[in-house]
């Protein structure tokens, strides 16, 4: 409804348009001739039209609505003198209702503003060949003290099932005796770290959460009474900061125009295809996603799957089998282990991102050939990731490239988490490293991370997508990505490219890339061991001792910031770690929230391990240029002085922004 404005320099109350009806016959009635060369009269007689003028444009329906989100005035003090404080506040724009603050404050928590145009920078590799990131050592009294933990927990993990097993409670150790002539199911040493470790962390895992995953994640608040047996929800809920998923691009949105897209999608295309691809669960839409997702990473043909461990364990198989070798990183996802096991192919596996390793074990391969018979390999198959959701680093395509090129093996690249993040376009590693696509012969991907939305694809030579479409079991067997998640894949592809909402996919590219570097930049500094490279939005921190999982969770959980922890098996025994998942959803001031939060938590529970070195050296004094600092150096007697800086809180935030940006000294 339009709404109609007090002047501003009058007491009176009276409506406007009755004033100026008011003032109209006196005009109409004066001395034309006096108000021809007056300019005062002229002067009003302007201003009176102007003022119907704006009283027409507000009346007219077709304006934009005057709550539109301008600054908000407050002209009662407008009065030329004295405040007058009798009078209620005349506002020229309402501030927003409290339903639209609230749809406001919503949007915020999936997606914050940005702050300063500053904070973006591009993701791209800069030239030379790739360098592991340079990675401290904690003192030895940490190491031995992780050791000594793990010793305990085993001596007692294993005093408490002997006695338990013969005099505890039936029903926590039933299960692990043999019982009415059944072989108990689970040995006791089997899932000896489940109940023994696992357990007393549990409530730090698989946190009940409501709503979308974005900026803020909202958690259903739970206790137990028994020690992580079993939970009771307190009926409260807890909104935190969220560096626990990969939303990568901040596509976990209820609104805007992914969800927009998928409402109608739903409401045209139903919930379910209610069949696998191979029989009636290919649509045109999904075939649209299919060439789109191939354009988007540059190969001729994509296909799609419902999983993205699917798309992995289903695909080896049906690319390689019996007398075929596979050379996978050690670190390589179970998705593609259970894949490469199911092939039936031989598997080595070959040190994480280690380009002297792989090149020992392929020559070693080619040159002794199958084992027994020694018959040549029908096909050699390396598989590697794009970038390692554990570690935090990156592969050195290069590197591997380099290696394709004289030993002409099949190079099988999962970017399940470099799609979308990695690259000035987001379209992954080879983008990132300015490589052509055409040089990998198999990209994988999900799309469960970056696009927000659940599945995987596999992009290649259009004869290997028909071959894998003929054989691949999830093609066959599987269901079929639903209409909603392909309307997903399609939307927030078209984003990222900028072919819907331009300039919105660069914006949360470029976002990630400076929240990235910021985050791992100021953690470096204060003090953590970060794995892990520099443009990688996993930053993950090594907590060494087991205990400090759950004691870290809960402190920043305390701080209301939700992070991801993780321990033996899914790491080495010693580096248990806490991992911070950076969306584009974030912005600045949550990057110093985590940072402030971590300053202190990391001095409460001693995790600041590091010598500084890898944080880079402190900035010269003023005047002092890198070609003066020699002189400068002996000139205060500080040759060959290296001190690795341990930098406190305000410095970090004060230089962060400008030095995650550059090369550090
Ligand atoms: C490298 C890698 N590949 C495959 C997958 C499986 O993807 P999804 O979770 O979509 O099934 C994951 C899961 O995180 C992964 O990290």
């Amino acid at each position: 409804m339009p709404r109609k404005l007090s002047n501003p320099f009058s007491s009176s109350t009276m409506p406007q348009s009755e004033r100026a009806a008011e003032r109209r016959p006196s005009r109409s009635g004066g001395n034309r001739l006096a108000g021809f060369f007056s300019s005062k009269a002229k002067e009003q007689q302007q201003a009176m039209l102007l003022q119907q003028q704006q009283q027409q444009q507000l009346v007219s329906p077709g304006n934009p609505s005057p709550n539109s989100p301008l600054p908000t005035i407050s002209l009662s003090a407008a009065t030329g003198g004295e405040l007058n404080t009798d009078e209620t506040p005349t506002t020229l724009f309402e501030p927003p209702s409290a339903d639209e603050a609230k749809l406001q404050e919503r949007r915020d928590a999936q997606f914050g503003p940005l702050l300063n145009p500053s904070h973006l920078y591009v993701s791209a590799h800069q030239g030379k060949p790739l360098e592991a990131p340079i990675e401290d050592e904690p003192a030895y009294y940490f190491v031995l003290t992780t050791y000594i933990s793990y010793l305990l927990l085993i001596f007692f993990g294993h005093a408490r099932d002997f006695f338990g097993k013969r005099f505890g409670d039936k029903k926590h150790y039933q299960s692990l005796k043999v019982f009415n002539g059944y072989a108990p199911l689970n040995d006791d040493f089997d899932n000896f770290y489940v109940r023994r470790l696992k357990l007393r962390l549990d409530d730090c895992f698989a946190r009940p959460t409501t709503g979308v995953p974005g900026r803020y994640i909202t958690l259903i608040d739970r206790k137990s009474d028994d020690f992580n047996r079993t939970y009771k929800y307190t009926g409260t809920h807890t909104q935190t900061l969220n560096v626990s998923s990969y939303n990568y691009l901040g596509f976990a949105q209820s609104e805007g125009p992914c969800a927009d897209a998928v409402e109608e999608c739903v409401r045209k295309s139903g919930l379910s295809y209610a069949s696998p691809r191979a029989d009636s669960g290919t649509s045109e839409l999904s075939q649209e996603v299919e060439r789109e997702i191939a354009q988007f990473v540059g190969k001729p043909a994509a296909m799609v799957f419902s999983m993205g461990f699917v798309t992995n364990a289903g695909s080896f198989p049906a690319l390689v089998s019996k007398g075929c070798l596979i050379l996978s990183d050690e670190l390589n996802h179970a998705s593609i282990r259970i894949g490469a096991r199911l092939s039936g192919a031989v598997i080595r596996s070959f040190k994480h991102n280690n380009m002297e390793d792989l090149e020992k074990k392929l020559r070693e391969a080619i040159s002794q050939g199958q084992p027994r018979t020694h018959r040549p390999w029908k096909k050699i198959l390396v598989a590697v990731e794009g970038l390692y959701s554990m570690e935090g680093t990156m592969v050195d395509l290069p590197g591997v490239l380099a290696l394709k090129k004289k030993y002409k093996f099949f190079l099988y690249v999962d970017e399940a988490h470099s799609v979308g993040a990695l690259g000035p376009r987001g379209r992954g590693v080879c983008d990132y490293f300015g490589i052509d696509p055409a040089e990998c012969d198999i990209l994988m991907g999900t799309l469960t991370k970056s696009f927000g939305a659940n599945g995987g694809y596999i992009a290649a030579e259009k004869h290997i997508i028909d071959g894998l479409r003929m054989t691949n079991a999830a093609t066959l067997l599987g269901e079929s990505p639903t209409p909603s998640v392909l309307m997903q894949i399609l939307t927030s592809l078209r984003m990222i490219t900028g072919e819907l909402a331009p300039g919105q996919g660069e914006e949360r590219l470029q976002r990630l890339a400076f929240n990235s570097r910021y985050l791992r930049l100021g953690l470096k500094r204060l003090g953590f061991i970060t794995y892990g490279h520099d443009d990688s939005p996993i930053i993950p921190i090594v907590l060494y001792h087991p205990g400090k999982m759950s004691a870290f969770s809960h402190e920043m959980l305390k701080r209301k910031i939700s992070v991801v922890v993780v321990g033996y098996p899914a790491t080495p025994l010693i580096s248990s770690r806490a991992r911070f998942c950076v969306s584009a959803a974030h912005n600045k001031e949550d990057m110093d929230r985590i940072l402030a939060a971590c300053d202190e938590v990391g001095s409460i529970l001693q995790l600041k391990y590091s010598t500084g070195i890898a944080g880079g050296q402190e900035p010269l004094p003023e005047g002092v240029t890198a070609e003066t600092e020699k002189e400068w150096r002996r000139a205060n007697g500080l040759e060959g002085v290296v001190k690795p800086p341990r930098w406190r809180l305000e410095d970090v935030l004060e230089r962060g922004v400008q030095d995650s940006k550059e090369q550090l000294r």
